[in-house]
């Protein structure tokens, strides 16, 4: 009877410690295998993706590449990875931009093995510069070039302007239903959205998701 009730008690355990686990577990099943935990960026992904889809949205921008692949989804993001899935299914293009050889070839890796190579077009350039020249509208812009640093304010201050100047450069490419999505929010200092949400709140932008991630579109999309 009292081993009974130990088994009993050690299974109880173990359910509450799985239990616990799979809450952390912040999957994008079934856009991607199940394995991979994509924590604080999760649900804004898939509400970017849902909104995305909701208006019929093609092309993806993106400023600074998953330099890791699919390895650092808990990190970094993977977005190139997720944009290029969501791509693949939905008749989209995606484009990622990075200053990096380095990042860049980690990205192509990526690419490689999940076979995305058709959807997504990797450019070695500065964002801000290669966004002046870009010529075509653009559905999903995601901000998240410029690495940020949680204790340095120089840094802080340096890519808060970055990402500023990325929305400036952009701004033509932009249409009435473009969603802009920026990484790494929520942390000291503002993170990198600070300015780049300041300037585009004192326009016709609107925030969706205040979270890790700042998901805003036009407020003028809003009243259909
Ligand atoms: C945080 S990582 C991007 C992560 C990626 N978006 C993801 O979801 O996995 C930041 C990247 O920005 C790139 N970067 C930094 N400064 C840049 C610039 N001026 N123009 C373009 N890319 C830049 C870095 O080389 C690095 O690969």
């Amino acid at each position: 009877m009292a081993l009974q009730i130990i088994i009993g008690l050690l299974l109880l355990i173990g359910i509450i410690i799985l239990g616990k686990k799979l809450s952390k577990h912040k999957s994008l099943f079934p856009l991607m295998p199940f394995k991979y935990n994509f924590a604080l960026r999760r649900d804004t992904f898939v509400e970017t993706l849902r909104l995305l889809e909701q208006r019929n949205g093609k092309l993806i921008v993106e400023t600074g590449t998953s330099r890791d692949g699919l390895k650092n989804t808990h990190g970094d993001g993977a977005a190139t990875i997720v944009f290029g899935k969501w791509a693949q299914r939905h008749g989209g293009k995606v484009i990622s931009v990075d200053i990096s050889e380095d990042s860049l070839k980690g990205s192509q890796e990526g690419l490689n093995d999940e076979n995305l190579n058709n959807v997504v077009t990797l450019e070695l350039s500065d964002s801000i510069a290669f966004l002046e020249n870009f010529d075509q509208k653009i559905d999903l812009l995601y901000l998240d070039s410029y690495d940020y640093s949680l204790h340095d304010e120089e840094i802080q201050r340096k890519s808060q302007e970055h990402h500023l100047k990325e929305f400036i450069a952009v701004e033509k490419n932009l249409h009435d239903d473009t969603i802009i999505l920026i990484d790494d929010c929520d942390l000291p200092g503002g993170g990198k959205g600070k300015v780049v949400v300041e300037h585009m709140l004192k326009k016709d932008w609107v925030i969706v998701t205040n979270a890790y991630q700042i998901l805003m579109v036009k407020k003028s999309s809003l009243k259909n």
